[in-house]
């Protein structure tokens, strides 16, 4: 098979095709070969700094209420219930306009002290939304935010929805009850 592309050595395209193959290869044999997975790869470069940065913000907000300590959609009490996060395919950007913005007419709450003040939420203010519930939640701030982002796209999207117990020890420190759950490798994780 020979394919010549403009501007590109040959040498360079043998190269980046055999590395394709390799790639695919390994997709092959995996048992758990899936978009997910290549999100978690990409996951994967994420700051560990900002990760954990993130992760206080995780246990500071008022996100785990709703949605749960692991995200998973398991509220705490009487709380409304939210939907899992765990399960979520958006990116970075998506996701941090969801929670800053919250989602109007629903019980997610908006977490930027301004939103609606001006149009930066949906491109959308306060009189476009006139006659729609607007919950606000606990603030956050901008730098926050991003924390959050990045420790969710490392630790929760794409995980499997039930918790492991290594989800458990690291938001609870390793107490006794951590071994109620399945852990990571037998969810093949
Ligand atoms: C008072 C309850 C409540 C709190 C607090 C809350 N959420 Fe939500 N959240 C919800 C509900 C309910 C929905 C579903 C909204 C809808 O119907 O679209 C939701 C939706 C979401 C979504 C979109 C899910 C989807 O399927 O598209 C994300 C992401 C999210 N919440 C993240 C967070 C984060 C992060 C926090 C904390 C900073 C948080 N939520 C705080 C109740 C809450």
């Amino acid at each position: 098979m020979t394919i010549s592309l403009p501007g590109f050595p040959s040498g360079w395209l043998k190269l980046a095709l055999s590395a394709a193959i390799l790639a695919l290869g390994a997709l092959a044999i995996s048992p758990l070969a899936s978009p997910v997975q290549a999100q978690d790869t990409a996951a994967a470069e994420i700051d560990p700094a900002l990760v954990e940065q993130g992760f206080k913000v995780w246990k500071g907000q008022d996100c785990i209420g709703c949605h749960g300590w692991a995200g998973n959609g398991e509220r705490i009490g009487e709380n409304p219930t939210g939907p899992s996060l765990r399960a979520l395919e958006y990116d970075a950007a998506t996701l941090k306009e969801i929670i800053l913005c919250g989602r109007p007419g629903t019980a997610m709450p908006s977490h930027d002290p301004r939103a609606y003040s001006d149009d930066r939420c949906y491109g959308m203010t306060k009189a476009d939304l006139a006659g729609v519930n607007l919950l606000k939640g606990r603030d956050m701030s901008d730098a926050e935010a991003d924390a959050l982002v990045a420790y969710m796209m490392e630790s929760m999207l794409g995980h499997p929805n039930q918790p492991s117990q290594e989800d458990c020890k690291a938001y609870y420190g390793g107490k006794p009850f951590c071994s109620k759950y399945p852990t990571a490798e037998s969810q093949g994780f």
